[in-house]
């Protein structure tokens, strides 16, 4: 061994799929303020919405996108060439409103995206669809660690309990499920018991914190915000290599 080769060994990024059953469930405002919280706490974070459809973090986060996700899954462009950095340090890689290349976008070079972050970040947040169509697989299966977002309700834990055997089929690592939108009527005995995989975090409903994104940097001192950041720390905890 050369005396000092690990100096230059190249650092990877721990990747973090965000996934779900359901259309609505908090997918994408989970991967925001995840994303956010850790770009709080010092680490490097890339957030890359692989929602090829209905494509929408910048919207969300009200950031105007240039070159999309989509022109990079054609081949028309870099993964660098893409990225927008919000003015909290976070760097996203998203669609836009543009429909164009959303047809010629390859889900399978999402791999090829994630490799290019990889070395440049400590983490790599990835937003995804619902259903279980290609783009939504790939993530799944390339992932340090996924962890899928559900409503309490029934037919959204049924779902979610389906995609956590899809996720475990395309050999991705399945860390456990935020069930988002709690309150007071929630029966968490009912939820836990149904669930049957192993619980996050819980997520309070606060439709006044979610009007303005990322909740953890606008809304910061909210049970919700509270809530992201230790999710934040559970995903980090569970996915760190020095574990
Ligand atoms: N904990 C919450 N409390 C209140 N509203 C929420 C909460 N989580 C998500 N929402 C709202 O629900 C809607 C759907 O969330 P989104 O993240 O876009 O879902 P998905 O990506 O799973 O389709 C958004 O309007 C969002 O602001
Ligand atoms: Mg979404």
């Amino acid at each position: 061994m050369i005396v000092g080769a690990d100096r230059f060994a190249v650092t990877e990024a721990t990747v973090l799929t965000i996934g779900g059953a359901k259309g609505g469930a908090g997918k994408t405002v989970t991967a925001i303020n995840v994303a956010s919280a850790l770009r709080s706490a010092g680490f490097s974070v890339a957030l890359v919405d692989a929602d090829l459809g209905t494509t929408n973090v910048a919207d969300v986060l009200g950031l105007e996108i240039e070159t999309s996700i989509h022109e990079v899954l054609a081949g028309e462009a870099d993964t660098e060439e893409a990225i927008v950095t919000t003015d909290t340090g976070l760097d996203v890689l998203s669609g836009g409103d543009s429909i164009a290349y959303l047809t010629e976008a390859d889900p399978a070079e999402l791999r090829t995206v994630i490799d290019a972050l990889s070395p440049e970040y400590d983490t790599v947040i990835v937003d995804t669809g619902t259903g279980l169509s290609h783009e939504v697989l790939v993530p799944f299966g390339l992932a340090d660690g996924v962890a899928l977002v559900s409503t309490p309700d029934d037919t959204s834990i049924v779902d979610t309990r389906k995609t956590a055997e899809v996720v475990e089929k395309v050999d991705g690592t399945l860390l456990g499920v935020v069930v988002n939108r709690v309150t007071d009527e929630t029966d968490l005995d009912r939820v836990r018991e149904q669930i049957e995989l192993p619980l996050l975090e819980l997520l309070p409903n606060d439709p006044g914190a979610s009007k303005i994104e990322p909740v953890v940097m606008e809304a910061s001192d909210t049970d919700l915000a509270e809530a992201y950041r230790q999710l934040a720390t559970t995903l980090h905890r569970q996915t760190s290599s020095d574990e």
